[in-house]
């Protein structure tokens, strides 16, 4: 949440800055700003996009070398011009960007308002940023000497860029809870929410750890702790390429996103999973295979379109593994005081791997002796970081904010860890272990089955997208697919959506039911298909609009259906990955329908580092 940039060096600091920030937009769009050194601190901001902010500058002072740039997801104050950053200290001589939220503030505030100063947002960001500017000038100290005091008063998350006044080539960065990269260029340094927006200039970057505080110059990088150690900072080479954040020719990046998923899971799959030899290969799962086998439960935990992720594999778990898996909503888990035993194993699951309620509720499970694995898309990100050991979901980076391809590769990844774990417990025969996986390597061509004609979904979409509620109806695997579904639909096109349980619906949600309501069964051939089929019977008796993603030549779910999407026959198993696909896209198409912005969909922001 909150996007920042950065920029030293030897270019103009505006475009580089502004080319960031475009970039990082997934992370909120509610206003977006700019602070220039040019011989003295200039600073720009508007509420909006980015290109409200590009507008709002025409014909002004946009020269210097050295910037910080903000997008924001507005938590304290409404989106505003004068919430939005940079924030300019009292004495103007600073100005600051922060990612995070500064839970004692108003303590802060409080003490501050009694020492004369006054704010001009009502955002916990000017507050921190006086509260520096205060501890400087009363103790002529180092504006590095003051940050490393006041962060020591801090609680809350962070990240923050200072420019200052009689620095002109030097930014400050420092880092608890929120990300933060540096990309090291040749007489030039970047900085970033992630590494987007410096890919075209550097691959080489450092990611700052919490507690860390950075003194960057254009030759210069300086890294310590808040006891002001120097640290050496540990340079990685990045492995993105540029087209990889690009649109590349389709309309939207989550429509891009839903196209790659055929690329995406065979990306996720190559090099461990070899079906002729029936074998997997996951090494950072296989240093814990002892401990996940004799573990009595494994708990999943994670938020949003993870959490769906993680509960369509307790079903896979506890079928191959007889292992007891709970699922947790992690913003929950965190502070419910929950009873955790030395060797349980905790299965964190997150795309950008910096969702804080995430991220803390592993801190606080790894405290108690858990096993953290990370199943995670964002290579180095502090999730990856903190688990003990993981799989990489290796879909590449999703910038759409709706979660499409990062689901899918979870799903791969987790059938894999189940598969490999039944394995090894032989708690499942290895005939059925055996179709499993060859079942798993035919999944990508089975996805680009589906997209290779969208127009059925297309026209769906354009029938039902004036309908004011939906409800999403699944059984057994297809039930997370049915919440997962409903989620996309909100996100996208801001109708309201309800996922259930298709046998629950009739403890409560049926009475919704009548001619105007759309009802999207998830009903492939499984285990459950003809109680699946009761269930359509019974909302088309109740004259709802049936429709349904079904396998492809069952007659009987698509004749009560008003419409259809199909999909290939796949075991029930990994019926999910491909299940899914069609509701992407039907929430896509609806999100278009309605002329919704579909890649930054109103008040959401991909990488949730607030809680
Ligand atoms: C939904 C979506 C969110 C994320 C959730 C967790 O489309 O994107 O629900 O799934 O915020 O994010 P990660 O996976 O990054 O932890």
């Amino acid at each position: 949440m909150c996007g920042i940039v950065g920029y030293t060096g030897y270019r103009d600091a505006f475009p580089v800055v502004v080319k960031g920030l475009k970039r990082l937009e997934y992370r909120g769009y509610d206003s977006a700003g700019i602070a220039l050194h040019n011989q003295s601190l200039h600073v720009y901001k508007k509420m909006g996009k980015v290109a409200d902010l590009e507008e709002h500058v025409v014909g002004k002072n946009i020269s210097g070398k050295t910037g910080i740039g903000h997008t924001r997801w507005a938590t304290h104050g409404e989106p505003s011009d004068r919430n939005a950053h940079p924030h300019l200290s009292a004495s103007g001589k600073l100005a600051m960007i922060h990612n995070g939220i500064i839970e004692n503030y108003n303590q802060l505030k409080q003490e501050l308002l009694q020492k004369g100063y006054q704010f001009k947002s009502d955002t916990d960001t000017e507050v921190l940023l006086n509260f520096i500017d205060e501890i400087k000038e009363n103790n002529h100290c180092s504006l590095e000497e003051a940050v490393r005091i006041a962060l020591k008063r801090v609680t809350g998350a962070y990240v923050i860029l200072l420019v200052e006044q009689d620095a002109p080539d030097t930014i400050l960065a420092a880092r608890k809870g929120s990300p933060l990269v540096i990309g090291v260029g040749k007489g030039e340094h970047f900085l970033g929410s992630d590494a987007s927006p410096m890919l075209e200039y550097t691959k080489e970057v450092v990611y700052v750890n919490d507690y860390e505080l950075a003194i960057i110059r254009p030759d210069e990088l300086i890294l310590k702790n808040l006891g002001n150690e120097v640290l050496t900072p540990y340079v990685q080479k990045l492995d993105i390429e540029l087209a990889a954040i690009e649109k590349g020719g389709y309309d939207h990046f989550m429509l891009k996103e839903i196209f790659e998923q055929p690329q995406t899971i065979y990306d996720c799959l190559r090099g461990r999973l070899d079906a002729h030899k029936n074998k997997i290969t996951l090494s950072g799962i296989e240093q814990y295979a002892k401990e996940i086998c004799n573990a009595n439960r494994i708990i999943m935990v994670a938020c949003g379109t993870s959490w769906h992720a993680g509960l369509t594999a307790e079903y896979i778990f506890e079928e191959c593994c007889r292992i007891n898996v709970e699922v947790e909503y992690a913003s929950e888990f965190r502070y419910r005081n929950p009873v955790i035993h030395p060797g349980d194993v905790i299965i964190a699951i997150s795309q950008s791997g910096e969702t804080a309620d995430t991220l803390v509720a592993i801190e606080n499970a790894k405290a108690k002796g858990a096993i953290i694995l990370g199943v995670v898309n964002v290579v180095g990100s502090s999730i990856a970081r903190i688990s003990h050991a993981g799989a990489y979901t290796h879909a590449g980076p999703e910038i759409g904010v709706a979660s499409t391809k990062a689901f899918t590769a979870q799903l791969a990844v987790l059938s894999m860890i189940a598969l490999k774990i039944a394995q090894l417990k032989g708690t499942m025969p290895a005939e059925r272990i055996s179709a499993l996986l060859s079942e798993l390597e035919e999944i990508p061509g089975k996805v680009q089955q589906i997209l290779s004609d969208t127009t059925g979904i297309e026209s769906i979409a354009k029938k039902y997208a004036t309908a004011r509620d939906f409800l999403y109806l699944g059984r057994g695997y297809n039930f997370p697919v049915a919440l997962e579904g409903a989620l996309k639909l909100k996100e996208i096109s801001y109708i309201h959506a309800e996922g259930y349980p298709a046998a629950e619906m009739k403890h409560g949600p049926i009475a919704l039911v009548d001619d105007q309501l759309p009802v999207v069964f998830v009903a492939t051939r499984d285990s459950y298909h003809e109680k699946v089929i009761s269930n359509m019977q019974e909302i088309k008796a109740r004259k709802g609009k049936v429709i349904a993603v079904v396998s492809e030549g069952d007659e009987t779910a698509i004749n009560l259906s008003e419409s259809v999407m199909t999909v290939p026959v796949c075991d029930e198993m990994l019926a999910p990955l491909l299940t899914v696909v069609p509701l992407q896209l039907l929430a896509y198409y609806i999100g278009i329908a309605r002329d919704c912005d579909v890649d930054k969909p109103r008040n959401l922001a991909k990488s949730v580092t607030v809680e």
